[in-house]
């Protein structure tokens, strides 16, 4: 019988699901486990399913013997140590194509929001502050015509383009990727250089996985070159950007508000964002739909069961 170990319980019936030969161990604490309790469940295991909040260092892969595969719940990996799994032959496995709607979707929701102020209008309603109707009361501004510059032009941006395109907006982008992106075409979107995608855009959107060389990609000096008036959207992950610097960069008006669903110190929040009426914030719930979620845990125990039976996982990470 072979072994497959969930750090947390995940919205389907993963024991189901499972081909014969294969049992599934469900840590039942469901809860963010530290690396030694991972060791301790999954020393037995050969298959490690763990939450993007749980890091899979060297050290720990090392207390790993009988792991052949780490399935990520997760499109993002920058939680796993790759090199150290690659050589030990153990396959890392991610849930791309399956959240990319629900993630482009909750770009939009913070690029609306922050365009026509809804965390202020609903803030009058709530209090009772909301008056007769008034011509130039809570002006927010119109995405037809703008410029929004996407970071990353993979399947979240390139959705996130098709979105803003239907919106009106134009779309310029930079990737790191060689091919032309399908999404290009479809939308008249244009490949710039990070300084003029900087300098250009009204909207700049993060869809670019976190490495050490993209870590920080909006520092003090990237802020500084926006527009003051520009909007900045994260959904990819908090260490993508300075928050110290925007919080600074925020205080002095030196751009116009950001939306934000993740953050650099995770689950903390940098205190200078939480009362500012020119932010949005939410909790890490880019994925987060009923049905988005439950499509990235059949495919992370796919990915399991494939290695532990022989056969090529969907989504392997190369
Ligand atoms: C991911 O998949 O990387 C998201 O951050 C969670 O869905």
């Amino acid at each position: 019988m072979r072994t497959v170990f969930l750090t947390r319980k995940l919205p389907v019936d993963a024991s189901a699901l499972a081909p014969s030969g294969v049992r599934v161990v469900i840590d039942e604490r469901d809860r963010r486990l530290t690396s030694d309790e991972i060791a301790e469940g999954a020393r037995e295991a050969d298959a490690l399913l763990p939450q993007l909040t749980e890091t899979i260092d060297r050290e720990l892969i090392a207390r790993l013997p009988r792991v052949k595969v780490i399935a990520n719940y997760a499109v993002g990996v920058n939680n796993i140590d790759l090199d150290a799994a690659r050589e030990r032959g153990i396959v890392v496995c991610n849930t791309p194509g399956v959240l990319t709607d629900a993630t482009a979707d909750l770009a939009m929701t913070l690029l609306l929001a922050l365009a026509r102020r809804v965390r202020e209008g609903e803030r009058v309603v709530r209090t009772g502050a909301f008056g007769p109707f008034s011509p130039a009361f809570l002006l927010g501004r119109d995405l037809r015509g703008a410029t929004l510059g996407l970071i990353g032009f993979g399947r979240i941006g390139q959705a996130v383009a098709k979105r803003a395109a239907a919106f009106g907006m134009r779309i310029v982008y930079v990737t790191q990727r060689d091919a032309r992106a399908e999404a290009a075409g479809e939308t008249g979107a244009r490949r710039v250089a990070l300084d003029e995608l900087l300098r250009e855009s009204d909207v700049v959107s993060i869809h670019a996985p976190l490495t050490p060389g993209t870590r920080h990609v909006i520092d003090v000096a990237a802020l500084a070159s926006m527009k003051r008036t520009a909007l900045l959207i994260n959904t990819s992950r908090g260490p993508m950007i300075d928050e110290a610097a925007l919080v600074a960069a925020l205080r002095v008006g030196s751009i116009g508000g950001a939306g934000l669903d993740v953050f650099e110190n995770e689950p903390a929040v940098h205190p200078g964002l939480v009362d500012r009426d020119d932010v949005v914030l939410l909790p890490h719930v880019g994925s987060a739909t009923a049905e988005t979620r439950a499509a990235m845990a059949t495919l992370a125990l796919e990915n399991c069961f494939a290695v532990l039976t022989g056969n090529p996982p969907p989504t392997p990470v190369r």
